[in-house]
């Protein structure tokens, strides 16, 4: 598991350095990169006069969908980002629940935290903070969230039961959660799933949608709903030819409120 969630580590610092250079998702290295999933898959589902209201372009984007417009934020709100990345899922979220509520991001990566900064500078967002730490261990106390978000990281963990447990424990009781992420829809060959880079390419870490319903259920949430959105076959999106299908999916759920 550590060598996963350091080749997962170094493949987004390189990333982030890259970004910060002004290249943008479609580069090499991303988890829409070259060698895993080829081009930006969520982009289309932002708003760019929100992304630009804060200075930054959708380059800015890793993920596979919008976590923020399926949400449903609202003014006085705390907001969690798992794996938040260049932040422009935190800062959007930042501005949504202002006045009064707060977004954080969590990223394990420093070179992604410093990005991150400097994209909050940028933008003059205030209530926004990034915290250093690994999804499966939240840097933050029980209850103390009503909304955890996440884009197109929860596949990358070797350990997905241990991150939605974590996203239990922090949220407040009747807090949401609301990710979007990748999912394997049919076998992936036994070569790609051994392969660490398409690992970090978030390809070879999807687990069919049945075993993730099943790891959120498991986590203790409720009113789950799973829509998969974008399927990819072989020769689409990094994947070889051959057998396997992955697809973006929205998963959305609720803590009992007690
Ligand atoms: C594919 S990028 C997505 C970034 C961002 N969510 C977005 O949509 O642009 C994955 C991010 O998750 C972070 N990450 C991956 N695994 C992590 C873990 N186990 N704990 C904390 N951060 C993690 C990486 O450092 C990287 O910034």
């Amino acid at each position: 598991m550590e060598t996963i969630r350091e080749s997962v580590r170094a493949k987004y610092a390189d990333t982030a350095i890259k970004l910060r250079d002004g290249g943008s998702c479609c580069d090499p290295g991303c988890c829409a990169g070259s060698d895993a999933l080829s081009g930006p898959i969520g982009q289309d589902e932002y708003s760019s006069a929100d992304v630009a209201d804060l200075g930054l372009s959708l380059g800015a984007s890793l993920g596979c969908g919008n976590p923020t417009a399926l949400a449903q934020l609202h003014p006085g709100e705390v907001v969690l980002d798992l794996g938040s990345g260049a932040g422009l899922d935190v800062l959007l979220s930042a501005r949504r629940v202002s006045p009064g509520g707060h977004a954080y991001g969590v990223d394990m990566t420093d070179e992604m935290l410093a990005l991150a900064n400097e994209n909050k500078a940028r933008a003059g967002v205030e209530n926004a903070t990034f915290l250093k730490g690994t999804i499966e261990a939240i840097p933050l106390p029980p209850a103390t969230v009503d909304v955890v978000i996440s884009n197109c990281v929860i596949n990358l963990a070797p350990d997905k039961r241990a991150v939605l447990s974590e996203a239990f424990r922090i949220l407040k009781p009747g807090g949401r959660l609301a990710v979007s992420d990748m999912v394997e829809i049919e076998p992936l060959p036994p070569e790609v799933k051994a392969a660490v880079d398409a690992w970090a390419g978030c390809v070879a870490g999807t687990i069919p949608v049945e075993a993730y319903r099943d790891a959120v259920i498991a986590a203790g949430f409720q009113d789950l709903e799973v829509e998969v959105t974008n399927i990819f076959g072989p020769g689409e999106a990094g994947l070889p030819a051959g057998t396997g299908k992955i697809a973006s999916a929205y998963v959305r759920a609720v803590k009992p409120a007690n």
